[in-house]
Parts: C-alpha cells; structure tokens; sequence
C-alpha cells in the first residue's frame, strides 16, 4: 500500500502528528486511564468500545474491530485514498514529499500552479468586494439577505466593470497568459491578446472540500443575461466531480448523516445563513456516479430539494437513480410553484423548509405519483408504461430484500400481479446481488490464538525481549500466516536497528487485518511486570513451539497411513524415522 512513498518519509509523518489530535478533529474522545475513548465513528454503539492510545498512536474499536494509524483513521472516516491522507498529514506535520515519481513532476506541478492561480484570484475577487465601486455589489448581497459573516464564509467577490481588472492584476505577480487562460480566468481575444473572462459581477469561488479553490461561478447584478458565468473545465476543475458548499457543509453533513442537494448557489447559502447546514448544491447539472460517491464519504442519505417551476420533470428524476446505484437512499422535495430553497427560506423561514425536507418523498414515491397524475392508470396501455418507467428503478436496486419490498408496493399500489411484475423485471437483468450483504462494519473475528497474539504484544511492549524470542521461534512457527507475516516484519524492523512501532507496522503492511491483529495483541488485557513479561514470553514460546510438533505429528501420522496403504516401504521407513524423532523430544498429543 506505501510504495510509492518511502518508509523514513511515513515513519517521520507518523513521528510527528499526534492521532488523538487528529481524531478528535471529528470525534469528541474522553480521557480513559492512559488512553482515550469515544462511541465508535464505524459502527451504531451507544456505550464507548472505540480506543485511541495515545502511546501507541493507534485506534482500535473492540466493538467492530476496526483499527488502525492515523492514515488508516483518515482512509476510513474521510474515504481518502492513502496518498491523500499521507498529504494531508504530511502538511499537518510539516514534512516535506519527494515528489511523486508515479505522476510526471512537469504535471504535478502544473496542477499545484492552477491551485494557487485560483487562490491568489478568489483573494484578488474577494478584496474587490471593500472597492468603492463595489458598492452595488456589496448592496445586492445585502439585499438578498447575506450578512457580513456569511460574505465572509463563503468567501463571495467582486470584479469591476473592466476588460482587465483580474489580467492586469496577475501580470503584476508575473503569472504568465498561457497559465491563467489554462485555468479559465482569461480568454483570448479574435485579433490576439486576452480579456478577463468574469467583468462586473460577483465572484462566487468553488472550493473543494480540501477548501481549495477550483473554480468560480459569476453572476450579473440585475436581470441581464447570461445570469451566470461558470469556470470551464480545467484539469482540476472538472464538472460533475464536486458539489457547491461541500467544504463548508461536511461535518454538518455527517452529522445528521443526510445531505440536502440543493440548485443553485444562494440555495446553498441562504439556508445555511439560516442554520441548515448540511446543504450543497450540483450547480444545475445532471448527478454523475463520482458525486454520489463523494456524498458517500460523509453520508448514505439524500434529500434533494426541487425548485417549484422544475418539479414533475421525468427526466431530471433519471439523473438522481445514480444514487439508487450507489446503494444510496434518495428523497425528493418539491417546493410550491415558483419557490427556490432561497426564497423560500427567506419567505417562510428555515423551519419550514426544514419541515418539507422531514416530509420528503423516497424517489420511488416521488415517480410514482408523479406517473399516476401524468397517465391514466386505469388504462391498460398507460399502465403499463407506468409499470415499465417503475421497473426502470427497481431494477437498479441491488438489495434483494428491499428490491422484493418495493416489487410488491408496486405490484399493490398498480393492481398487477406480483409474479407479472417480477417476469418483467428480470428482463432488466441489471439488477445485481448487493456488493456487500453483511454490514460492512461487522468485521469478522480473526481468530487467531492469544498465544500468538500475547507474544506480539510483549515484543511490541519490550522491544528486548525480540532478539530472546527471536533466538528461540521462526516466523513460520506461528500458526497463522498473518502473525507470521507481523513477526517477521518486526524482527526485521529489529535487526536493520529500526523503532518496532505498531503504527509504523501498521502502514507498512497495510491491510485491515494485520491492523485488527496488531490492535488485538496490543489491548490484551495483561498486568505484568518486566519480569514477568519474560516468563511469560518464555511460556508463550513453549506453548508455540509444542503446538507446532503437535501439527507436525499428526501431519506424520496421516503421511505414515497413506504410505503404509501404497505400499511405499522407502518413504515408510523414512517418515517413521522422523516420527519417533518427535516422540523422543516427547511430543505427547
Ligand atoms: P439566483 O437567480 O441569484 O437565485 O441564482 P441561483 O444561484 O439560485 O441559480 P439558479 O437556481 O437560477 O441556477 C442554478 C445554477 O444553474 C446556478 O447556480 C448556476 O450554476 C447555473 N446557471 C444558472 N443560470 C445560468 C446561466 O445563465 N449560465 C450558466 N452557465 N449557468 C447557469
Ligand atoms: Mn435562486
């Protein structure tokens, strides 16, 4: 999993960042002894089973077993990959990356280029907003009921009513043409030379959830048209790969484990003036897969909330089935006619709209009744067009239990047979078995021997003791290949006079089990002294190495009978040898 990203640069990452820093940046963790506890992030837990140590800089949750490092922590909660998480706590910690050598360091650094080109320009828009000139524009936001705080927040701007206020700008910092027109902000002109894509209107910057800058929408002050000017595609600002808000709404998001999906921009920001918060918008386009994944890092649920004019259109509902494919659950708001989430706020306050959203309609309902005021459901012919539109969603469900539980509302609410229905849908064949049918966040019991796992625990506790169970056991006298695998990860850390840290081991092995293993060894319950602790890991030993020769002479005895049954003297007379070997070290069953 670390490849890419050398051992000393993790271990000096990991060194430097303190994980219950880290963690409680989103989960409250209480003080418990020498380590620190919380309900689980992972799983629904109404008593504290999830442990931060602090000494170890690990977390483990005894409830469902999900373990980890920081980067792991990261990897999880916030769904990064674990470049990303190495990034960002690379920046906590202030250690500098080689660059990547994956991707072409000429293109690495043309992105970062386009980052900061749209940071420094969002400043620029930003501290237009205090100009004189800005005056209007200042009046508009006010009028449309922004205070101060939230201009602020979100960031909002101004460009003045000239062909080069942003050009002129960025050439004074030395920015070449070629990389502001690269980034969208200028556009060249028919007889050469550039002019400023946004003049005279407000400067609404797109973050994404990392809160950088990559791109801008723009709007006109009046009534003129085109309302909005928005960033064209750039390498890192690509449509339909972020949501409006994100960066401002996530903890908000996860919290009330829902988001609400809004239109437009002051969709996003009136109500959340207003305290909901949990609210992004898609910018007016149709939902891709990528942004329901992105939602899907903080939460399952989707409310989406129409505006009044665009309720009732078929083919905008289509968009939202990529939710239902995600494995998502996704409801729908229509607010009366000619209402948007922003004026209805502001006409009716944020309660109501709140009361619309507890009022949402799943978006099978939602189509459903939508098809039934359209068509004439007595019809043969329409209802079965009907049934066909419906099929199309169930037929996207993956869950089998919820995809027979929709079948028969459907089948009730039609008057169809069930069984007609179900002819049909099979049709659709689409409709695979759910990825993952367990809860994801019951991790399976690794059972593996506490014998193993105590000896783990003691050498990561007393790193002296690995040169005297080292001299006594080989990796592959542990039973089970993942200690195997631990062990002798450790006894390497050990031998080139490297720390034998569990979250070093833990990001050097990378997967889920060797975390959960590790996790399990380390908060074995023990109360041993030094002294002990070396008795102990004696004992341990002893326990391994019989059980061992136990495998090995039932392994024998099996080898004995099946040679004895081919008539295989040679081989016979060998393995017998090697069988009263084992019983003269006095290897009883
Ligand atoms: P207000 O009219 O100020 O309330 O704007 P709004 O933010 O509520 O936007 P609206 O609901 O009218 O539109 C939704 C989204 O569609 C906007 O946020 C824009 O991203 C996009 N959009 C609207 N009008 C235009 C336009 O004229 N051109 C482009 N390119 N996009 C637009
Ligand atoms: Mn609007």
């Amino acid at each position: 999993m670390a490849g890419l990203i050398p051992d000393n640069c993790l271990e000096d990452i990991l060194s430097r960042v303190n994980i219950v820093e880290v963690i409680s940046a989103y989960v409250p963790l209480k003080r418990a002894g020498r380590n620190f506890k919380a309900c689980c992030p992972f799983h629904e837990e109404k008593t504290p089973s999830f442990v931060v140590s602090a000494d170890r800089q690990i977390y483990h949750c005894f409830g469902c077993g999900e373990s980890g490092n920081a980067f792991k922590f990261l990897m999880r909660y916030e769904r990064m990959e674990f470049l990303e998480a190495v990034e960002l706590l690379a920046k906590k910690a202030g250690v500098i990356l080689p660059e990547s050598k994956k991707q072409d360091p000429a293109a690495v650094n043309f992105i970062t280029q386009l980052y900061k080109l749209n940071e420094l320009s969002g400043l620029f828009y930003e501290n237009n907003l205090s100009l004189p000139s800005a005056r209007l524009a200042k009046d508009y936001l006010l009028k449309r009921g922004l205070n101060e705080e939230t201009i602020k927040l979100f960031k909002l701007g101004f460009v003045p009513d000239k062909w080069d206020m942003l050009l002129s700008h960025l050439r004074s910092k030395n920015i070449s043409l070629s990389l502001m027109e690269k980034a969208g902000l200028v556009v060249p002109k028919d007889n050469g030379g550039y002019y400023d894509r946004y003049r005279n209107r407000i400067i609404f910057p797109i973050l994404d959830p990392r809160e950088r800058v990559i791109g801008f929408g723009a709007r006109v002050l009046d009534n003129s048209l085109p309302k909005y000017i928005n960033s064209p595609e750039t390498p890192v600002y690509v449509k339909g790969r972020n949501l409006y808000g994100l960066n401002l709404s996530k903890d908000s998001i996860r919290e009330l484990d829902f988001v609400v999906i809004v239109e437009g921009y002051l969709d996003v920001i009136v109500p959340f003036q207003a305290g909901l918060k949990n609210i992004v918008a898609s910018s007016g386009t149709a939902f891709t897969p990528e942004q329901a994944r992105l939602i899907k890092r903080y939460t399952s649920n989707v409310v989406v909330v129409y505006d009044g004019d665009a309720a009732g259109q078929i083919a905008s509902l289509r968009s939202l089935e990529i939710f239902i494919e995600e494995e998502m659950n996704v409801k729908i708001v229509s607010l009366s006619e000619g209402l948007d989430p922003d004026s209805f706020v502001r006409k009716n306050g944020v309660d109501a709209l709140r009361e619309e959203i507890s009022n949402a309609k799943s978006l099978f309902d939602y189509k459903l009744s939508i098809l039934k005021s359209r068509f004439n459901y007595r019809n043969i012919d329409d209802k079965t067009k009907i049934a066909q539109a419906m099929l199309e969603i169930l037929a996207k469900i993956k869950n089998a239990v919820l995809r027979s539980e929709y079948l028969k509302k459907l089948a009730q609410d039609l008057d169809i047979k069930e069984d007609a229905l179900f002819q049909e849908l099979k049709k659709f064949d689409t409709g695979k078995p759910s990825a993952n049918p367990v809860a994801p966040n019951q991790r399976k019991q690794l059972n593996i021997s506490p014998t193993e796992k105590l000896l783990i625990k003691l050498m990561l506790e007393e790193n002296d003791l690995i040169t005297r169970i080292k001299d006594s056991l080989h990796p592959r006298d542990f039973l089970d290949e993942r200690s195997t695998k631990i062990v002798s990860h450790i006894f390497k850390l050990f031998d080139e006079g490297r720390s034998v840290e569990p979250n070093l081991l833990m990001s050097h092995l990378g997967s889920d089990d060797f975390s959960q293993l590790l996790c399990e060894s380390i908060f074995m319950p023990d109360q041993l002294s030094s002294e002990e602790k070396e008795k102990v890991a004696d004992d341990c030993v002893k326990r391994l190495k019989h059980e061992k020769s136990r495998q090995h002479r039932q392994s024998l005895e099996q080898e004995i009978k099946i040679a004895q049954n081919s008539g295989d003297e040679d081989k016979l007379q060998s393995l017998l040898q090697e069988f009263h070997g084992l019983i003269k070290k006095g290897v009883r069953i």
